[in-house]
């Protein structure tokens, strides 16, 4: 990624676009069976296949969409927290916020803060007029942050096999 030209910051960290340079905190991110418990993901196995990730969906969303998920990076220690972003959903033809982080990282307020800023720049920067979040009701941490972001519960639904909640902000 690259921190002189994010996409947003917040109080605390820079949010950027990632690149091929990210394999490898984005594989060690995406194979820590903890972080994927709750994300309908298997976790990766090797280095190359965090690189095609990569290359298959933040890199190709940037290009199609002109936003994606995201890196976040602390201020000043610039320490990699993990991701967070908007991504739009070809099945559901939604955007839908999402994050994952490491775990040191947990607990702070980052998801919220992350998060809360994604939301609104899709809102208020991309002219979005709906964003929506998904998670599984058990991952209390997702769905609190998606409360705190200004989602409201719009029911469950079934996606990609597994029953989700399903929560939603429109535009003003
Ligand atoms: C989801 C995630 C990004 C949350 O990040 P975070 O920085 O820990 O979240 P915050 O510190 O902003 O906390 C948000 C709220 O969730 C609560 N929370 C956090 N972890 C929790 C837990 N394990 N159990 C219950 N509540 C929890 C916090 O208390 C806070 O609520 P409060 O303000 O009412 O106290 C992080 O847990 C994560 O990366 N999880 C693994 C990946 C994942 O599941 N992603 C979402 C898939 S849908």
């Amino acid at each position: 990624m690259d921190l002189n030209n994010p996409v947003l910051e917040t109080e605390r960290l820079y949010v950027c676009r990632m690149d091929e340079a990210d394999q490898e905190w984005f594989y060690r991110l995406n194979s820590d069976p903890e972080v994927m418990r709750y994300t309908g993901e298997d976790c990766m196995t090797s280095l190359e296949q965090s690189l095609q990730v990569l290359r298959e969906r933040p890199m190709r969303d940037y290009q199609k969409y002109g936003y994606g998920r995201w890196a976040c990076v602390m201020k000043g220690s610039n320490d990699v927290i993990g991701w967070c972003g908007l991504k739009y959903l070809d099945d559901l033809e939604e955007v839908d916020v999402g994050y994952r982080f490491f775990k040191e990282f947990w607990g702070q307020g980052l998801g919220t803060e992350a998060s809360r800023a994604c939301v609104q720049y899709g809102l208020n920067e991309l002219g979005l007029e709906k964003i929506i979040g998904l998670a599984l009701e058990e991952n209390i941490a997702s769905t609190r942050v998606l409360e705190k972001s200004g989602l409201s519960y719009d029911g469950r639904m079934d996606y990609e096999g597994f029953d989700v909640v399903r929560y939603v902000i429109q535009s003003q």
